[in-house]
């Protein structure tokens, strides 16, 4: 879908459970690119100091733990646990396991031919040069009822207030907040199934794709 030796990056952002994972999985698989799903990179740091019993307070040894990750060694089952994704979103406040991570995300981004990362601080932090920005954003609620449709055994009601705990925190931090930058194209999915998603942002993407050419 792109030409020989042309590099193409798409940054796509959002809150917890708003579709941007599927998404950006379906993008990089439409236009032959690889995907990181940035948000594993923080979960992966948590997870290493959970099953250790570490704390997850200590900024230097969270920041050792992110210094020694392998980015093709990451483990989407075991990483989406419920659970994990609180403790990420603690270790995500650390300013110093923040500069690790996003040092690594770039060189995954700037290998040819590119790549699709998806996140909170992509198209601001990240890739502020990404070919293509996107917002993935959806009701609080409508969110909670695919995170619970997902876990259920966990009851929509904490799914809810665990979405508002980690969008506080995630849009609240002092380093890179989640929030869209400024050129980026804005798609709510609370009514919007993931066809329809993704059809939208390929349109955008075609687009810019034919003014390079
Ligand atoms: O997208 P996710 O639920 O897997 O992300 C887990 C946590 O990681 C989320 O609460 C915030 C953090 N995160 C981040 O701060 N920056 C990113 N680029 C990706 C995730």
């Amino acid at each position: 879908m792109i030409g020989a030796g042309d590099m193409l990056v798409i940054a796509i952002d959002g809150p917890a459970a708003s579709g941007k994972g599927t998404l950006a999985r379906r993008l990089a698989d439409h236009y032959g690119l690889p995907h990181l799903d940035t948000g594993l990179t923080y979960r992966a740091v948590a997870h290493a100091l959970l099953i250790e019993d570490l704390s997850l307070d200590d900024e230097r040894l969270a920041e050792q733990v992110a210094e020694a990750l392998d980015l093709g060694a990451l483990d989407r089952d075991r990483l989406s646990e419920y659970g994990v994704g609180e403790a990420a979103s603690r270790v995500a406040v650390m300013p110093a396991v923040r500069r690790v991570l996003v040092e690594k995300q770039r060189t995954f981004a700037s290998t040819p031919p590119g790549a699709v990362l998806d996140g909170r601080d992509i198209g601001t932090v990240v890739c502020p040069e990404a070919d293509v920005k996107l917002y993935v954003t959806a009701s609080p609620e409508a969110r909670a009822l695919r995170r619970h449709q997902d876990a259920p055994e966990v009851s929509y009601d904490d799914v809810l207030a665990d979405i508002a705990r980690r969008d506080a925190r995630d849009m609240g931090r002092t380093d890179s907040p989640l929030k869209p930058a400024d050129d980026a194209h804005l798609l709510d999915t609370t009514e919007m199934d993931i066809e329809a998603a993704f059809q939208a942002a390929k349109s955008l993407i075609d687009d810019r794709l034919a003014t390079r050419t």
